[in-house]
């Protein structure tokens, strides 16, 4: 081994910090548990904005500004639906360092601290891998793989600086469990954010934080029904009821489906779970 070089185990380095964690021996916390949902103006990110706003989360809902009317629209979703929550808009590029550090500042002024944070917002690209452009490559990885690592990164600093835990929460894909044609780039993203998991899980699980993922299969969003645009199956049959045929459940999910999941992995019920990437897609793909 190298003089000065560390050895890390391919199982799992939990990092200078080994002292095992219990959540009895912290401090209650004071303030009302916060959760941050980046991609949160549409498809999976609103489901689950609503529904841990409904677990009784203060919400800070995340996106790009160019969303800021539909990041409006869900703000004032979940206050109809439950009087006295409170919610937060804060437009951020996940691509953007500055942005994500601001986000998670914003939320800490509003809230007085960060419980959970969800690294939802992610965009698709669908092309054979000799028609991948380097921009294309570059722009879904800048979003896809550095905005998921920088929402953990600022997450867990403020996680681990509060002494109180917290849960971190990543968007996969059933693509980041195997990949398939036209979708190299998006696949090989997916994959990226189940390893990031993995090793966020082991670094920071000393700090009481979890971190884990879902892998959507075929979920009714706009980014699903943009694919459907835009790829062509080999059998020439749309690509939505293509998957709903290969799938065990011959249907496809909801978001409310995969909000249901994340409500449970931001909750107590999770606590003994890290550094997974768990598949939510009616039978496809199985583990
Ligand atoms: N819908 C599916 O079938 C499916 C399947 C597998 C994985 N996923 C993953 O789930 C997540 C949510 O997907 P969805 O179907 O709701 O997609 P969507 O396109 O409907 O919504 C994604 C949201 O992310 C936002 N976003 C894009 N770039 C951003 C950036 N740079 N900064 C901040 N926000 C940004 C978009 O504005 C949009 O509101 C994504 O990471 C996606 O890859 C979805």
């Amino acid at each position: 081994m190298l003089r000065g070089s560390r050895c890390f185990s391919v199982i799992c380095d939990v990092g200078p910090t080994t002292t095992p964690y219990s959540t009895s021996t912290l401090p209650p916390n004071p303030q009302p548990k916060t959760a941050i949902v980046t991609g949160a103006a549409q498809g999976i990110g609103r489901a689950i904005a609503i529904q841990l706003a409904s677990d009784g989360f203060a919400i800070v809902i995340s996106d790009i500004a160019s969303k800021q009317d539909l990041m409006d629209v869900v703000a004032a979703e979940i206050k109809s639906k439950n009087a006295g929550s409170q919610t937060l808009v804060v437009p951020a590029d996940v691509s953007s360092e500055a942005d994500v550090n601001k986000l998670v500042a914003k939320t800490k002024d509003t809230f007085g601290g960060l419980d959970v944070m969800v690294a939802n917002a992610g965009i698709c690209l669908a092309n054979p891998i000799l028609d991948v452009t380097i921009q294309e490559w570059d722009k879904l990885f800048s979003i896809n793989v550095r905005g998921v690592l920088l929402c953990y990164q600022a997450a867990a600093r403020l996680m681990i600086e509060q002494k109180r835990g917290g849960r971190i929460i990543g968007a996969s894909s059933i693509a980041g469990k195997k990949g398939g044609g036209n979708l190299s780039a998006y696949s090989a993203s997916k994959f990226a954010v189940r390893s990031l998991t993995q090793s966020a899980a082991c670094e920071w699980g000393a700090h009481g934080i979890t971190v884990n993922a879902y892998a959507p299969g075929t979920i009714e969003t706009p980014m699903l029904h943009d694919a459907e645009a835009t790829i062509i199956t080999p059998s020439g049959a749309g690509l939505i009821s293509q998957l709903k045929a290969s799938t065990a459940l011959r249907r496809s999910g909801q978001p409310e489906e995969i909000a249901n999941f994340v409500s449970m992995l931001a909750s107590d019920k999770s606590s003994c779970m890290t550094g997974q990437t768990i598949t939510i897609d009616g039978g496809i793909w199985f583990d």
